[in-house]
């Protein structure tokens, strides 16, 4: 069947792992080694428009304003192929999607991306789904945006196959008034996508004690986030943040993501939370770091972040809300 022509906008936001997702069970269905928690970044959006046309030749990205092919065009072509098949139809689609955040400043735009793609492509096809529905076909296209649908602070189960591997709210972003201050310390390209790492991650002996842990890690931050407990959130972040870079460091061929600037950083935040400010880092598959603090001490973390050598920018972003259609 073809259709005429549909379309659909949506926006998502970006979202931060305080406990991170890091290898697959199986990666054609992307079903993550372990369970993960993160929170939506709000002010941070991407904004998607999907256009299904029957008289479109082939499908088509615009990234930015710009045109895109490559592997950027095939990663939307495979995710409009799993919504035509669910919606029993082959028009080829038109995706326009644009960032409010700048690219290259570390902030995984892939979540929001899959996310924002994911509502608007199965609107425009004439699917209905529920939220639970589009966190499984959203985590398809890249695992951390199964977590862009929901808002707030989110919860991505491992599962045990496609049907229970998705992720949903364990707390709205009025709950805990946290802010990510994003230390940006190079806006370079980064080398190897996560993609790639997550496919290297079981050749790393420490991997198999991650993920036999991370349920422990995992109860550690929902408790900290339940009780709003501060300093149980920043022990147990750091921690989860370091174990997956050691991970991503002894993997064949090793992943080294820190620059000088992101392991100053490391060493400074615990010494300032000993000084009385409350703030943690982590780090996702990039240099840049992501000081999360109470919203009553993001402006002196921005400042203190900001006098540090190589921090180039620092960007604000509050607790976010899910995934939503644009009227
Ligand atoms: O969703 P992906 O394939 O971009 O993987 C995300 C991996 C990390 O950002 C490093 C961790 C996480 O849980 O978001």
């Amino acid at each position: 069947m073809n259709l005429p022509e549909f379309s659909a906008t949506a926006e998502a936001h970006p979202n931060i792992a305080l406990i991170k997702y890091w290898g697959d069970r199986d990666s054609k269905l992307r079903l993550p080694a372990n369970g993960s928690i993160s929170m939506n970044l709000g002010g941070l959006v991407t904004r998607t428009t999907v256009t299904f046309n029957d008289q479109f030749k082939d499908d088509r990205l615009l990234l930015n304003g710009e045109e895109t092919s490559g592997p950027a065009l095939e990663r939307v072509t495979f995710f409009l192929d799993l919504v035509r098949g669910q919606a029993g139809i082959n028009t080829h689609g038109q995706v326009v999607s644009r960032n409010n955040f700048p690219t290259g400043a570390g902030i995984a735009s892939s979540a929001a991306a899959f996310a924002a793609l994911c509502l608007a492509a199965t609107r425009s096809a004439g699917l209905t789904l529920t939220e639970m529905e589009l966190s499984r076909l959203a985590r398809r296209g890249s695992g951390s945006a199964s977590r862009s649908i929901p808002g707030g602070f989110v919860e991505w189960q491992a599962g045990t196959g496609d049907l229970d591997s998705y992720a949903y709210s364990i707390a709205a972003p009025d709950h805990w008034r946290l802010v990510d201050c994003i230390a940006v310390v190079s806006t370079g390209h980064k080398r190897t996508g996560s993609t790639e790492g997550h496919a290297s991650a079981g050749s790393s002996p420490f991997q198999s004690t991650r993920v036999d842990q991370a349920p422990e890690r995992l109860n550690r931050c929902r408790q900290a986030i339940e009780q709003r407990d501060f300093s149980l959130l920043a022990d147990v972040v750091e921690a989860d943040s370091t174990l997956m870079h050691a991970v991503m460091m002894t993997s064949v061929p090793p992943l080294f993501y820190w620059e000088p600037a992101s392991l100053r950083l490391m060493k400074l935040i615990p010494e300032w939370r000993r000084q009385g400010l409350q703030a943690c880092f982590t780090l996702d598959a990039g240099p840049n770091v992501h000081v999360i603090c109470p919203a009553g001490q993001a402006d002196s973390v921005e400042e203190q972040l900001s006098q540090v050598e190589g921090v180039m920018q620092v960007l604000k972003a509050s607790v976010g809300p899910a995934a939503s259609w644009v009227a």
